[in-house]
């Protein structure tokens, strides 16, 4: 039996002008349980997170720990009483070392002075026993995101953790990170720790969840048991429709050769990786986080530099061109970082999504364009990717994480460009709106542009990709065309076993 009385609240709300993005929610969660929020984009989720580990007040409503009731003026009270949080954004200080990252604040001490070797160790043993392959001597700055994310994780369980908060932490692991998480939350269970789990994706719901609370518009639907419900039953409890089919068939019909990147090396460890996207073809790239395959594509953008090789993008020589001459070559793309590089968090959305458009009309004709004109088109860009009227006029530092996400997608759909990279694209993104974005991409390709999918999300490669090429440290591993692209033979390069190499 489940002890209800771990942690519940009553009638929880958190009220901002114009939005009640949590309304009277009743929640529980029993000791050893894995309980997973699950809601639209803005449904509330990370709202009622914040709430309870202490990061947010609340409108109105109450918060209980075993059956006494809380208020916590921050973030320490919530974990001193045992509850810690994993939020979506991340916490880090770049410019410290993993180690004092996961230390800070308890620094050990030898003799009265800071013991920089402990502390080291300390860390690293922390790292290791969950399974993350992370340095803790390396600077923060210098890791992946989905490292970042381990070492958010990390921290989340130091000390004394009785309720453990994480808000969407696979959104940037792959598969094997995952297991290791899955892993350790099953250890955690054991020992009676309550976790509620954002996420989503269906499949690791099923997985992990003994039971789901919906949320919508701020409101709890129900909560069920994960074992008595369905796939399906949770999608139209989300959004109150039915969502058929995800994944739309996307016809082929590869042209002209828009990008060819031929025998690349960057500095950022690309090692001689040839690939070509032509008009009319969804090009996938998948391998593990730091395989390359980010690197590659943003080092033809002009993101880094290149060191060896030859980029062309419409048959003429590319290699280390600006950002802005991709731009206006008609090379879109978007990166999978939106806090830090997509988007202007104090800009509304609509400002957000006409930037490029803006930039290339001052650039290009030197002509004016109509505020009306520009607001027509953002929200014509907002409606390919389902974000609202009432998003649209908000500074995009406000949304919820998966409509920013949404945002960063529509600013490449207010002009034609000739080639679509999008990184990660639907990272945070609810099913729903997952579904929309694919369509996007569908209408991108079969209008005769070339689109290079690169994604961590082995499905969306299955079912979207016409050719895929998988990277591994740095390299090219092999490429696969149509029929060829299984989930067994892209996971076959994964780790490192080149066609034709020994
Ligand atoms: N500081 C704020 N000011 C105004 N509105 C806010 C603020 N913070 C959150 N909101 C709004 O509250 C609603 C709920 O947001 P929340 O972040 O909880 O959604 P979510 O369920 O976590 O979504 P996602 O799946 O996209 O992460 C959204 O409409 C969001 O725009
Ligand atoms: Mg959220």
């Amino acid at each position: 039996m489940y002890d209800f009385h771990l942690l519940h609240t009553e009638g929880l709300s958190r009220y901002y002008p114009g939005v009640r993005a949590l309304d009277a929610v009743d929640f529980d969660l029993a000791a050893g349980e894995v309980h997973v929020l699950f809601g639209e984009n803005g449904a509330g989720k990370s709202t009622l997170i914040s709430l309870l580990a202490g990061a947010n007040n609340p409108s109105a409503g109450s918060i209980y720990v075993r059956g006494i009731a809380k208020h916590f003026a921050n973030v320490h009270e919530a974990r001193t009483a045992g509850i810690s949080a994993v939020f979506q954004e991340f916490s880090l200080i770049p410019t410290l070392t993993v180690a004092q990252n996961l230390c800070l604040g308890e620094e050990p001490l030898h003799n009265g002075m800071l013991d920089k070797q402990g502390l080291l160790k300390r860390a690293q043993n922390s790292l290791d026993e969950l399974g993350f392959e992370v340095n803790a001597s390396a600077l923060v700055a210098t890791l992946s995101r989905a490292q970042q994310q381990m070492v958010e994780i990390a921290k989340g369980l130091r000390g004394q953790v009785s309720v453990l908060i994480l808000d969407e932490p696979t959104a940037s692991l792959t598969e094997l990170e995952t297991t290791h998480l899955f892993a350790l939350i099953g250890r955690l269970k054991e020992q009676g720790v309550g976790i509620v789990y954002i996420s989503h994706r269906m499949q690791e719901i099923f997985q992990i969840a003994d039971r789901v609370t919906v949320l919508r518009d701020g409101r709890k639907v129900c909560t069920v048991k994960a074992a008595e419900t369905t796939h399906d039953q949770l999608i139209t409890l989300m959004s109150g429709r039915s969502i058929e089919k995800i994944y739309p068939h996307i016809e082929s019909r590869p042209g002209e050769v828009v990008l060819e990147i031929q025998n690349l090396s960057t500095r950022s460890g690309v090692r001689n990786a040839s690939i070509t996207a032509r008009r009319g073809e969804v090009v996938g790239l998948a391998g593990l986080v730091g395989c390359g395959k980010s690197e590659l594509l943003r080092a033809a953008y002009g993101l880094d530099k290149v060191t060896h090789g030859k980029v062309s993008l419409k048959g003429r020589d590319h290699t280390n061109a600006s950002t802005a001459q991709s731009l206006k070559l008609g090379y879109f793309y978007l990166p999978p970082d939106r806090k830090h590089e997509g988007l202007v968090l104090g800009f509304r959305s609509t400002s957000n999504i006409t930037l490029h458009a803006l930039e290339g009309s001052l650039k290009g004709w030197g002509g004016w364009l109509r505020k009306k004109d520009l607001k027509d088109m953002a929200i014509r860009a907002g409606d390919q990717v389902e974000l609202t009227s009432r998003n649209l006029g908000k500074a995009v530092g406000l949304l919820s994480g998966g409509n920013q996400q949404k945002a960063l997608f529509a600013k490449g759909l207010t002009s034609n460009m000739a080639l679509y990279v999008f990184d990660e694209p639907t990272v945070g993104v609810d099913v729903g709106t997952r579904s929309a974005l694919y369509e996007v991409i569908k209408q991108l390709c079969e209008g005769g542009a070339a689109v290079v999918l690169i994604s961590s999300d082995l499905p969306e490669v299955l079912h979207l990709a016409h050719r895929a090429y998988v990277m591994c440290s740095g390299e090219v591993m092999g490429e696969l065309q149509g029929n060829e692209i299984t989930e067994s033979g892209l996971l076959s390069l994964f780790f490192g076993t080149k066609e034709g190499k020994s």
